[in-house]
């Protein structure tokens, strides 16, 4: 075979424009028919054919080169090849060369430009002579096409390129029978080719299913960690939950009104002294609810049930072993799309909170008394006054009543009018006696409805001799017809006896203008019963006011600093308000005690009337 320089470094695509020769003055294919032609070589045929079946059996992917290299082999001609249309649809991309071009290999020629685009315009075999004449990129192809005889190649019944064979030099033409073989195996290369490709594609899908599975299986592998660390977090908030629930005694709860569907915590069961396994209705709810607190309780479920409620409230339970506990409950009401009323909510066990607030209570009226006591030790004077009037008048009207028996004749009715009076003392007595008892017991707070002037005018009586010895003046103006409070009595006359002993105090060292106090009683414009006492005594430090009602706050060498603590505290109990100011005009301060009046008739404010003034000494007129 002829041997011919080595063209690799020669880039086919490298174009040299000239005049160009005309189609027909290169093609051959006409002529080809006419030559003489050789007997047909069906061995050689079959040969080939098979060499292609076995690569296709055995690797399909070099199909294309092998049927490059049988062409070459066939034909015996210098080279042979395939160029097939490129995706694009751009080139002719050469997909298999054998023999002198196999370096063009992977090179290109224009699509619609060149011998490929020829046959496939004609859509038959063409034989060329010397094609660089026409498409002059093939200048560069050394050495050059003599004759090229080209087939088209189909794949799907569309012609997608061409299958070539090149004599180089004149020692042979090609005639009739190198037509039919390059059409035969053309033909049969087409199949193949789509054998081969839907091989391919069939292995790109299998390796795209596999790539899915992986990727899915990762995704899976993903997916299941995330779901076991999701879990774990959402298991160790769980835990938090039930661990901080359990810590602050506080239970949840859902409640489904429409369905009675009733979820709890484990803390609830827990509060409620239940089997967590036993399903939750209201009726075992209402089952330890405190017999006093039942009626509350089916009101309250009443209205929440009918429309969405934020409630609060505290209420008692009676557990079986009949010991109370105390819970307050919070929850709130919604509605789902579908206008479902559901509740969420918290209910917390206070129990422990409620016993010491109440021995705290205890504690405090404890103090309470032991303070008003110590007052009350203050008043000695005052007290033992009080309860001398009477007695007084016992011993002279007993005098009397000897004296009208012993005349001569005795004045019966004299001495029966005196024993009457001796009688009505006796009352009076007794009256202090037990006002003073109550004040000193230790019985516990009695809430009542009560005259406020009524209990202020008590206590000023009770003062009235400790606050001459002091050589204080005192004036009351209490409202006759002030609507009752809602009060224990003993205490809010302790809180008054704070702020007339206070006001007293406040004055002691005070020489150079009237010791003045005025106490009134009425009804303010908020329709709160008020007290005031005001006094002139040194008034209040800017800046004290804050520190007054502390406990244990004193400018007293002697005092304890409870007094006012202790009035707040109580005045806080009957739902009411106290403070201090200095006097607006003039020197001294003003305590002012509001109260809210009880629900009863009510009271016209304007006819406040004053009551008898209860003075001693002189009163000036700017108190
Ligand atoms: N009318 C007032 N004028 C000026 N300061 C007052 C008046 N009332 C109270 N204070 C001041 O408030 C302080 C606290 O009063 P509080 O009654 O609580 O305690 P105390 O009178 O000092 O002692 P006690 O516990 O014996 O009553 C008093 O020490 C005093 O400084
Ligand atoms: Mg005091």
């Amino acid at each position: 075979m002829t041997t011919y320089p080595n063209t690799a470094d020669v880039p086919l695509e490298t174009a040299v424009p000239c005049a160009l020769a005309s189609l027909e003055s290169i093609l051959r294919t006409e002529e080809l028919r006419r030559r003489p032609q050789r007997p047909a070589e069906y061995e050689k045929e079959t040969s080939a054919l098979a060499a292609l079946v076995r690569v296709l059996a055995d690797s399909p992917g070099t199909i294309l080169q092998t049927l490059a290299d049988k062409v070459l082999e066939i034909l015996q001609s210098h080279s042979a090849g395939l160029s097939l249309l490129t995706k694009d649809e751009k080139r002719f991309y050469w997909a298999a060369v054998a023999g002198v071009w196999k370096p063009h290999l992977g090179g290109s020629t224009p699509w619609d430009f060149g011998p490929c685009s020829d046959v496939l315009d004609h859509n038959a075999p063409m034989l060329f002579s010397h094609f660089e004449r026409r498409y002059p990129y093939f200048w560069t192809a050394i050495p050059p096409a003599v004759e090229c005889l080209l087939v088209p190649f189909y794949v799907n019944g569309k012609a997608v390129g061409t299958v070539w064979a090149i004599m180089h030099d004149g020692s042979r033409e090609f005639d009739g029978e190198d037509l039919r073989l390059l059409e035969s195996m053309g033909h049969f290369a087409s199949a193949a080719y789509q054998a081969v490709e839907s091989i391919e594609s069939l292995r790109l899908q299998i390796s795209a299913r596999e790539e899915a599975e992986l990727h899915l299986r990762e995704l899976a592998d993903t997916l299941e960690a995330q779901v076991q660390a999701r879990t774990e977090q959402l298991r160790l908030s769980e835990a938090f939950l039930a661990e901080a629930q359990h810590l602050s005694h506080t239970g949840s709860f859902s409640w489904r009104v429409d369905t009675h569907d009733i979820t709890w915590s484990k803390e609830l069961y827990r509060i409620y002294e239940l089997d967590p396994s036993i399903p939750v209705t209201l009726e075992l709810i209402r089952s330890r609810v405190h017999p006093e607190d039942l009626a509350s309780f089916d009101d309250a479920v009443e209205s929440v049930s009918s429309r969405a409620h934020h409630y609060e409230y505290e209420r008692r339970l009676k557990m079986p072993d009949q010991s109370v506990k105390y819970i307050h409950v919070v929850a709130h009401g919604t509605r789902d799309e579908g206008g479902r009323l559901e509740y969420v909510g918290a209910i917390q066990d206070v129990t422990e909170r409620r016993r010491s607030e109440q021995a705290l209570d205890k504690a405090r009226s404890e103090l309470a008394r032991m303070a008003r006591v110590t007052s009350l030790g203050a008043l000695t004077a005052s007290i033992a006054h009080e309860v001398n009037q009477p007695l007084l008048g016992i011993v002279t009207n007993a005098s009397t009543c000897l004296r009208m028996l012993a005349a001569d004749p005795p004045n019966i009715e004299g001495a029966r009018e005196t024993a009457r009076f001796l009688i009505s003392d006796g009352h009076r007595a007794s009256d202090v006696i037990k006002r003073l008892r109550s004040l000193f017991s230790k019985s516990s707070p009695a809430m009542e409805l009560l005259d406020l002037s009524e209990a202020t005018q008590e206590v000023v009586t009770l003062c009235l001799n400790e606050l001459q010895r002091n050589r204080v003046a005192v004036r009351t103006i209490c409202a006759e017809d002030l609507p009752p409070v809602r009060g224990d009595r003993v205490q809010l006359q302790q809180v008054i006896l704070n702020l007339l002993l206070n006001a007293t105090e406040a004055m002691r060292g005070i020489d150079e203008r009237p010791r003045q106090v005025l106490v009134r009683t009425y009804l303010d414009e908020d329709e709160n019963v008020r007290l005031t006492v005001q006094d002139t005594g040194v008034g209040l430090e800017p800046g004290e006011i804050e520190n007054l009602f502390a406990a244990f706050y004193t400018t007293k060498s002697d005092g304890m600093g409870i007094g006012l603590s202790i009035s707040r505290s109580i005045i806080e109990r009957h739902h009411g308000r106290i403070w201090a100011s200095p006097n607006s005009r003039g020197p001294g301060a003003t305590f002012s005690v509001a109260i809210p009046r009880a629900a009863v008739a009510p009271a016209d404010s304007s006819a406040l009337r004053l009551h008898a003034a209860v003075t001693a000494g002189a009163f000036a007129e700017n108190v």
